[in-house]
């Protein structure tokens, strides 16, 4: 199961393997912040607060535009980290501003 939490909407989906946290909340009508879709505006990120580990790796994106100190909390950008697993996961929408 996965658990969006947008700036007032917040839905549970059976699963999104596959799909970018931002895929799944623009699908599902989460009000998700966003702009570029190519993880260089931030604008779309999240703090995943359970199942890090059900998501695939940070790409090369994530790893310019966030802190070393911000992955390991749990930030990721929501137009970039995919769904790899079927556990649950928790992903809140948390911009910079
Ligand atoms: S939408 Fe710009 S970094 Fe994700």
């Amino acid at each position: 199961m996965i658990e969006l939490k947008g700036r007032n909407v917040t839905k549970s989906l059976e699963n999104g393997q596959g799909k970018t946290i931002l895929d799944l909340a623009l699908k599902h009508e989460v009000d998700w912040g966003f702009s570029c879709t190519r993880g260089t505006c931030a604008r779309c990120r999240c703090l995943i607060t359970e199942g890090l580990d059900q998501l695939a790796k940070p790409t090369d994106e994530e790893l310019d535009r966030l802190e070393p100190e911000e992955l390991e909390q749990g930030f990721r950008l929501g137009c970039q980290a995919i769904v790899k697993g079927t556990g649950p996961v928790t992903a809140v929408w948390k911009p910079y501003f």
